[in-house]
Protein backbone atom coordinates (compact mmCIF):
# COMPACT_ATOMS: atom_id res chain seq x y z
CA UNK A 1 0.00 0.00 0.00
CA UNK A 2 2.53 2.08 0.87
CA UNK A 3 4.38 1.28 -2.67
CA UNK A 4 1.57 2.02 -4.33
CA UNK A 5 1.10 5.66 -2.61
CA UNK A 6 4.84 6.12 -3.32
CA UNK A 7 4.57 5.69 -6.64
CA UNK A 8 1.35 7.76 -7.32
CA UNK A 9 3.43 10.62 -6.06
CA UNK A 10 6.12 9.92 -8.64
CA UNK A 11 3.96 10.12 -11.57
CA UNK A 12 1.85 13.52 -10.00
CA UNK A 13 5.71 14.87 -9.19
CA UNK A 14 6.69 14.37 -12.85
CA UNK A 15 3.46 14.48 -14.56
CA UNK A 16 3.81 18.59 -12.84
CA UNK A 17 7.64 18.48 -13.93
CA UNK A 18 6.55 17.63 -17.53
CA UNK A 19 3.52 19.94 -18.09
CA UNK A 20 5.80 22.97 -16.94
CA UNK A 21 8.37 22.41 -19.51
CA UNK A 22 5.87 21.90 -22.17
CA UNK A 23 4.05 25.50 -21.50
CA UNK A 24 7.73 27.01 -20.94
CA UNK A 25 8.70 26.00 -24.37
CA UNK A 26 7.56 29.60 -25.75
CA UNK A 27 9.90 31.13 -23.43
CA UNK A 28 13.49 30.40 -24.16
CA UNK A 29 12.96 32.30 -28.05
CA UNK A 30 11.52 35.35 -26.70
CA UNK A 31 14.15 35.23 -23.78
CA UNK A 32 16.87 34.54 -26.44
CA UNK A 33 15.39 37.17 -29.00
CA UNK A 34 15.32 39.72 -26.28
CA UNK A 35 18.82 39.44 -25.24
CA UNK A 36 20.06 39.62 -28.71
CA UNK A 37 17.15 42.97 -28.98
CA UNK A 38 18.84 44.46 -25.75
CA UNK A 39 23.18 44.71 -27.52
CA UNK A 40 20.90 46.15 -30.53
CA UNK A 41 19.16 48.67 -28.29
CA UNK A 42 22.64 49.96 -26.46
CA UNK A 43 24.33 50.35 -29.60
CA UNK A 44 21.74 52.13 -31.75
CA UNK A 45 18.77 53.60 -29.80
CA UNK A 46 19.38 54.23 -26.25
CA UNK A 47 21.20 57.18 -26.98
CA UNK A 48 18.08 59.12 -27.94
CA UNK A 49 15.32 56.66 -26.13
CA UNK A 50 17.62 56.19 -23.21
CA UNK A 51 18.03 53.18 -21.20
CA UNK A 52 14.94 53.01 -19.47
CA UNK A 53 13.17 53.60 -22.15
CA UNK A 54 11.92 56.49 -20.56
CA UNK A 55 12.88 59.24 -23.66
CA UNK A 56 13.69 62.45 -23.86
CA UNK A 57 10.96 65.49 -23.24
CA UNK A 58 9.99 67.21 -26.46
CA UNK A 59 12.67 65.32 -28.60
CA UNK A 60 12.56 61.43 -28.48
CA UNK A 61 8.91 59.49 -27.58
CA UNK A 62 9.09 57.03 -24.83
CA UNK A 63 9.40 53.66 -26.23
CA UNK A 64 8.33 52.37 -22.13
CA UNK A 65 4.49 52.30 -21.87
CA UNK A 66 3.98 53.67 -25.55
CA UNK A 67 1.10 52.69 -27.53
CA UNK A 68 2.39 51.63 -30.55
CA UNK A 69 5.03 50.11 -29.27
CA UNK A 70 2.87 47.53 -27.31
CA UNK A 71 0.38 47.50 -29.92
CA UNK A 72 -0.57 45.40 -32.87
CA UNK A 73 0.58 47.29 -35.87
CA UNK A 74 3.68 45.27 -36.28
CA UNK A 75 4.09 46.58 -40.08
CA UNK A 76 4.47 50.48 -38.47
CA UNK A 77 6.72 49.66 -35.96
CA UNK A 78 8.72 47.76 -38.81
CA UNK A 79 8.92 50.91 -40.80
CA UNK A 80 9.77 52.90 -38.09
CA UNK A 81 13.15 51.03 -37.42
CA UNK A 82 13.62 50.66 -41.19
CA UNK A 83 12.85 53.97 -42.22
CA UNK A 84 13.53 56.20 -39.33
CA UNK A 85 11.21 59.07 -38.55
CA UNK A 86 11.78 63.47 -39.38
CA UNK A 87 8.17 64.72 -39.31
CA UNK A 88 7.69 66.27 -35.54
CA UNK A 89 4.94 63.95 -34.67
CA UNK A 90 2.41 63.52 -31.57
CA UNK A 91 2.54 60.73 -29.73
CA UNK A 92 0.35 59.81 -27.11
CA UNK A 93 -0.65 63.56 -26.29
CA UNK A 94 3.27 64.81 -26.46
CA UNK A 95 4.91 66.26 -29.89
CA UNK A 96 8.36 64.92 -30.43
CA UNK A 97 10.85 66.99 -32.64
CA UNK A 98 14.00 65.20 -32.94
CA UNK A 99 14.79 63.00 -36.49
CA UNK A 100 14.81 59.05 -35.76
CA UNK A 101 18.15 57.33 -37.88
CA UNK A 102 17.11 55.09 -40.37
CA UNK A 103 18.40 51.59 -39.81
CA UNK A 104 18.29 50.06 -43.10
CA UNK A 105 20.93 47.53 -42.51
CA UNK A 106 19.15 45.42 -39.83
CA UNK A 107 18.19 41.79 -40.60
CA UNK A 108 14.89 40.80 -40.32
CA UNK A 109 16.00 38.50 -36.93
CA UNK A 110 17.76 41.93 -35.65
CA UNK A 111 14.61 43.94 -35.74
CA UNK A 112 12.38 41.25 -34.23
CA UNK A 113 14.57 40.87 -31.99
CA UNK A 114 15.06 44.85 -30.74
CA UNK A 115 11.12 45.01 -31.24
CA UNK A 116 10.89 41.95 -29.06
CA UNK A 117 13.05 44.04 -26.49
CA UNK A 118 11.13 47.19 -26.46
CA UNK A 119 8.17 45.73 -26.52
CA UNK A 120 8.85 43.27 -23.62
CA UNK A 121 11.25 45.78 -21.54
CA UNK A 122 9.92 48.06 -18.50
CA UNK A 123 6.52 47.86 -17.88
CA UNK A 124 5.99 46.47 -21.65
CA UNK A 125 4.16 43.52 -22.28
CA UNK A 126 3.07 42.08 -25.88
CA UNK A 127 3.32 39.40 -28.25
CA UNK A 128 6.11 37.91 -29.81
CA UNK A 129 7.33 39.30 -33.34
CA UNK A 130 9.01 36.66 -35.35
CA UNK A 131 11.77 37.38 -38.75
CA UNK A 132 8.84 35.98 -40.52
CA UNK A 133 6.73 38.63 -39.52
CA UNK A 134 9.27 41.21 -40.33
CA UNK A 135 10.33 39.87 -43.33
CA UNK A 136 6.56 40.08 -44.81
CA UNK A 137 5.91 43.61 -43.60
CA UNK A 138 9.77 44.72 -45.06
CA UNK A 139 7.32 43.83 -48.38
CA UNK A 140 5.37 46.04 -48.61
CA UNK A 141 7.34 49.23 -47.38
CA UNK A 142 9.29 50.86 -50.06
C1 LIG B 1 18.60 60.05 -33.09
C2 LIG B 1 17.64 59.68 -32.06
C3 LIG B 1 16.93 58.35 -32.18
C4 LIG B 1 17.49 57.10 -32.30
C5 LIG B 1 18.96 56.73 -32.38
C6 LIG B 1 16.41 56.17 -32.32
N1 LIG B 1 15.21 56.83 -32.23
FE1 LIG B 1 13.35 56.01 -32.20
N2 LIG B 1 12.52 57.85 -32.30
C7 LIG B 1 13.20 59.04 -32.23
C8 LIG B 1 12.28 60.14 -32.41
C9 LIG B 1 12.65 61.60 -32.41
C10 LIG B 1 11.00 59.57 -32.60
C11 LIG B 1 9.69 60.30 -32.87
C12 LIG B 1 9.59 60.61 -34.34
C13 LIG B 1 9.96 62.00 -34.71
O1 LIG B 1 9.94 62.92 -33.85
O2 LIG B 1 10.26 62.21 -35.90
C14 LIG B 1 11.19 58.12 -32.50
C15 LIG B 1 10.17 57.19 -32.57
C16 LIG B 1 10.31 55.85 -32.33
C17 LIG B 1 9.23 54.90 -32.24
C18 LIG B 1 7.73 55.22 -32.34
C19 LIG B 1 7.24 55.50 -30.96
C20 LIG B 1 5.75 55.66 -30.85
O3 LIG B 1 5.25 55.59 -29.72
O4 LIG B 1 5.08 55.86 -31.88
C21 LIG B 1 9.79 53.68 -32.00
C22 LIG B 1 9.06 52.36 -31.83
C23 LIG B 1 11.22 53.86 -31.95
N3 LIG B 1 11.51 55.20 -32.15
C24 LIG B 1 12.12 52.86 -31.72
C25 LIG B 1 13.49 53.01 -31.88
C26 LIG B 1 14.43 51.91 -31.90
C27 LIG B 1 14.07 50.45 -31.68
C28 LIG B 1 15.67 52.44 -32.13
C29 LIG B 1 16.97 51.70 -32.33
C30 LIG B 1 17.00 50.73 -33.42
C31 LIG B 1 15.50 53.88 -32.22
N4 LIG B 1 14.17 54.17 -32.08
C32 LIG B 1 16.53 54.79 -32.42
C33 LIG B 1 14.55 59.18 -32.03
C34 LIG B 1 15.50 58.17 -32.14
Amino acid sequence: MKYVYFLSLVLVLSSAFVSRSATNTVQPTIKASMDRGKTIYLQRCMACHQVDGSGVPRLNPPLDGASTVKGNDKLKLVRIIIKGMTERVEIDGEYYDNNMSANPDLTDTQIADVLNYIRNSWSNKASLVTAAEVKAARTKIK
